[in-house]
């Protein structure tokens, strides 16, 4: 109770507004004033009044946030929590793309570093990666970094030819279809709802694929009364809270993201009082990595996302 009335203390002394991904642990969620998906967080980061950031979340989203923001002071409570995926490009292979296709639209998934974004057209989320691809003018699609979403993307948009990159999720990736049967088995009236991170395989046994926000959505709106969750375990706070008479259940293997999980509410504390793991950005790769976060926002506005 006290970290909480120190950290509320702090964030009107320090005009800071604490914004967190559905991942993190629920004491955390707890603390936060916005929680979301990555396309809602990097909207609301673009849009905010108070002078600090504290992003409870891996380092691309703090990244994003002050790309979107670069006037504002972005912190980040553990410095090391970082997404694996996001590293799983690189930039050689895409100047090679755009030497081999002269039309080809470079789309970043937003789990990227700055450096894959500023080499690319526009960034995507997983809540909007769909409607954004099949806005662009281009026939060519270079999908990074994550195979997975761009293979769920382009077997919904047959017209396009993509190319994909071999980046993963460990966390969706390790989801295995024995698994999800053997939980099915446990709760036969229950439906399988999977983000697209999960594999092929994963997805085509689901009765929903989605963003968080999407698979959130869609158990409050699904007739069922269990579900068998294909993401990370941080959304089961959500989950109940919103559908407290629902069941939510995940595989033998609870998907957890260790990164998201580093971040505590101490932590938060710890740099509100010391100013500690600012977010700090090459003054041009900041400005060139919100061309397409900025791309992202304008096309999903347009089509009413
Ligand atoms: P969304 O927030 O778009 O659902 O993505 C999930 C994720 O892995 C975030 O790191
Ligand atoms: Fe990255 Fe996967 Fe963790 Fe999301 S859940 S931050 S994609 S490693």
């Amino acid at each position: 109770m006290i970290v909480r009335e120190e950290i509320e203390r702090l964030k009107k002394e320090k005009d800071a507004v604490i914004l967190a991904h559905y991942y993190v642990r629920p004491e955390v969620q707890e603390l936060a004033d916005y929680i979301g998906d990555s396309f809602y967080l990097s909207r609301m980061a673009a849009g905010l009044k108070e002078r600090t950031i504290v992003f409870c979340g891996v380092s691309f989203m703090g990244e994003s946030a002050k790309a979107l923001s670069p006037d504002k002071t972005v912190l980040m409570p553990d410095a090391h929590s970082d997404c694996a995926m996001a590293h799983m490009a690189d930039t050689e292979k895409i100047r090679r793309v755009r030497e081999a296709y002269e039309d080809v639209a470079v789309v970043c998934y937003i789990n990227s570093t700055a450096e894959l974004k500023r080499c690319s057209d526009v960034c995507v989320t997983s809540a909007n990666a769909v409607q954004i691809v099949r806005s662009l003018p281009n026939k060519n699609i270079f999908f990074i970094p994550d195979r997975n979403l761009a293979h769920f993307v382009a077997e919904q948009i047959p017209e396009k030819h993509f190319i994909f990159n071999d980046g993963y999720c460990p966390v969706h990736q390790q989801m295995k279809t024995e698994e999800i049967r053997q939980a099915k088995a446990l709760h036969p009236r229950a439906e399988v709802l999977a983000h697209p991170e999960c594999t092929k395989d994963v997805l085509e046994m689901s009765d929903y694929v989605g963003s968080t926000s999407g698979i959130i959505r869609y158990a409050g709106q699904s007739s069922a009364r269990e579900f068998i969750i294909c993401t990370e375990n941080g959304v089961l706070a959500e989950l109940q809270k919103r559908y407290p008479g629902k069941e939510f259940y995940f595989t033998g293997t609870e998907p957890v993201c260790e990164d998201m999980k580093l971040i505590t509410p101490e932590k938060i504390l710890h740099v509100l009082k010391t100013g500690e793991n600012e977010v700090v950005m090459d003054g041009k790769i900041c400005e060139e990595s919100r061309k397409p976060l900025e791309e992202m926002l304008r096309l999903a506005a347009q089509s009413l996302i």
